[in-house]
C-alpha cells in the first residue's frame, strides 16, 4: 500500500486532519495532561513534555510501518491544534481498524469529533479500503458513547472488569461500524 495513504492532509468544514509534528508537543500535553481528558483513557495523564514529544515520535513510527493512522486535528480559522483522532490496530487481511479520539476540555461539546470522526471513517472505508472500523469505550463515558452512535457505531458487546488503571477496575463497551452500514445524519 502507498506509503502516502497513511500521510493524508483531510479537510472538513471547519477543521483539517493531518500528521502531529513535534511543534505540536506543547500543545498536545496541556490536552493530554489534562486529568479529566485523561479520565476514561487506560493511562494516566501525561506527566512530561516527553511524553508528547514520544507520542508524536511514536504515531510517525507507526505510519511508516502502515500500522496506524495518528492525525492532528486543527481548527481551520485559527490553526489551533484542538486534539487527535486515530485508526489503529489495522488488520490490512481482515480490512479492519480501531478507531479513538480524544481533543481538549475547551473545544468538548462543539461536534468536532462527529466532524473529524466521519471524515476519518470515510477515509478508512475508501482509501484505506477498510470493512470494519471498531471502537472500545469504557461504558460509563458518555461523551464517547453518544459520539459513537452520531457517527453510525452499534454497540456489540460488553467486556466486564478488562481494565484495571491505578487501583480502578473498569469494564469495556464494545462498538463497530461497516463500510454496508448506513451512513448516519450529518452530526454537527
Ligand atoms: C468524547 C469526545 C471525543 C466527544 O467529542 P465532542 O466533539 O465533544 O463531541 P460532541 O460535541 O458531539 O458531544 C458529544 C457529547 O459530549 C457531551 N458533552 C458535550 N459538551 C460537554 C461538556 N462541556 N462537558 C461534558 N460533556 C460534554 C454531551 O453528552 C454530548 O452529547 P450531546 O451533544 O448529545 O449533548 C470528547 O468529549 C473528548 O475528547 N473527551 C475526552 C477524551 C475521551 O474520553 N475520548 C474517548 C476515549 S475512547
Amino acid at each position: 500500500m502507498s506509503e502516502e495513504l497513511f500521510f493524508p492532509v483531510i479537510e472538513t468544514e471547519r477543521l483539517t486532519l493531518r500528521p502531529l509534528v513535534v511543534d505540536d508537543s506543547e500543545s498536545l500535553m496541556g490536552i493530554f495532561s489534562d486529568p479529566e481528558v485523561m479520565r476514561y483513557w487506560n493511562t494516566a495523564p501525561w506527566a512530561k513534555i516527553q511524553d508528547s514529544l514520544d507520542f508524536i515520535n511514536e504515531s510517525k513510527e507507526s505510519r511508516k510501518r502502515q500500522e496506524s493512522l495518528v492525525l492532528g486535528v486543527y481548527l481551520k480559522s485559527t490553526g489551533e491544534l484542538v486534539g487527535k483522532c486515530l485508526l489503529f490496530s489495522y488488520d490490512k487481511e481482515s480490512k479492519r481498524a480501531e478507531i479513538g479520539f480524544g481533543i481538549g476540555r475547551s473545544f468538548w461539546g462543539k461536534g468536532y469529533i462527529g466532524e473529524a470522526g466521519e471524515a476519518l471513517i470515510q477515509y478508512g472505508f475508501g482509501s484505506l479500503r477498510l470493512r470494519r472500523i471498531e471502537a472500545e469505550i469504557d461504558p460509563e463515558n458518555q461523551s464517547s458513547a453518544k459520539v459513537l452512535e452520531k457517527l453510525g457505531f452499534s454497540q456489540e458487546g460488553l467486556l466486564r472488569q478488562r481494565w484495571e488503571v491505578n487501583g480502578i477496575v473498569s469494564d469495556s463497551a464494545l462498538y463497530g461500524r461497516l463500510v454496508s452500514d448506513c451512513s448516519p445524519k450529518q452530526t454537527s
